[in-house]
């Protein structure tokens, strides 16, 4: 039986989101001095990421890292490191570390042992992971059919992985990725999906309830989420 938190407003379900990550975050910041957030991109999280700001929370110990990444520079409109600066490194979370995927290398692939190397510096297994979903079934940049997926939710998967996902609407112009791993999620203590209308809620209950096989339910089988939706 999926997760589901159902609100009637947008607005309650970032109520109920905040207070769900703020308290893992206080709790982790407690019990070992620090916190790792883990978010993603996209555009859903923005309201989130808002509220987050000026939560009352120690952020000069909390460590703010991509889920994922599209491989173009900070100041390209589709960064994803960009927009959490943008919107949630703000007020009290600019105390915040942010972690961002990129590296100056000239591809994920080739860039990948280096962000591998900065994220493994984090205090691991994130403390609460934020997933989005797009309407092919991708969550992070875990792309169906991607070049580097099955890498991506092996056993053995290093914290972040290298995909070239095939181009769609979805990807738009950026197929090069750098990606948390299936397993860095599975990992994580606390994961949240949160989506937002009726095709994602749609895309998801076909996913959960179809063969497994898009990258949405993969994760889902290995780390059952809590699934945050509203209209
Ligand atoms: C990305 C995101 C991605 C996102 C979904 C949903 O880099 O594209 O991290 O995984 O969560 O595509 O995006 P929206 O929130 O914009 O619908």
């Amino acid at each position: 039986m999926a997760n589901w938190h159902v609100f009637e407003s947008r607005d309650d379900m970032v109520i109920a989101l905040k207070v769900a990550i703020e308290s893992q975050l206080q709790a982790a910041i407690e019990a070992r001095g620090q916190a790792s957030w883990a978010v993603s991109g996209g555009s859903t999280p923005k309201p989130l990421f808002q509220a987050m700001q000026n939560a009352p929370l120690d952020w000069r110990h909390v460590d703010v890292a991509l889920v994922d990444e599209r491989w173009v520079d900070y100041d390209h409109p589709r960064s994803n490191e960009a927009f959490v600066a943008e919107n949630l490194m703000q007020g009290r979370a600019a105390s915040g570390c942010l972690v961002g995927m990129k590296s100056d290398h000239a591809t994920p692939a080739r860039g990948v042992m280096e962000v591998n190397k900065r994220f493994d510096a984090l205090s691991l297994p994130f403390d609460s992971l934020l997933l989005g979903l797009g309407p092919d079934g991708h969550t992070a940049s875990l792309f169906p059919g991607a070049e580097g997926i099955e890498v991506a939710f092996a056993e053995s998967a290093t914290t972040c992985v290298a995909l070239t996902a095939i181009q769609s609407a979805v990807t738009g112009e950026e197929v090069e990725r750098m990606s948390l791993s299936a397993k860095a999620i599975q990992e994580a203590a606390q994961v949240v999906l949160m989506i937002t209308g009726d095709e994602k809620k749609q895309t998801l209950e076909a996913a959960l309830s179809g063969d497994g096989s898009l990258p949405i339910a993969r994760v889902y089988a290995m780390k059952p989420f809590e699934i945050y939706w509203a209209p």
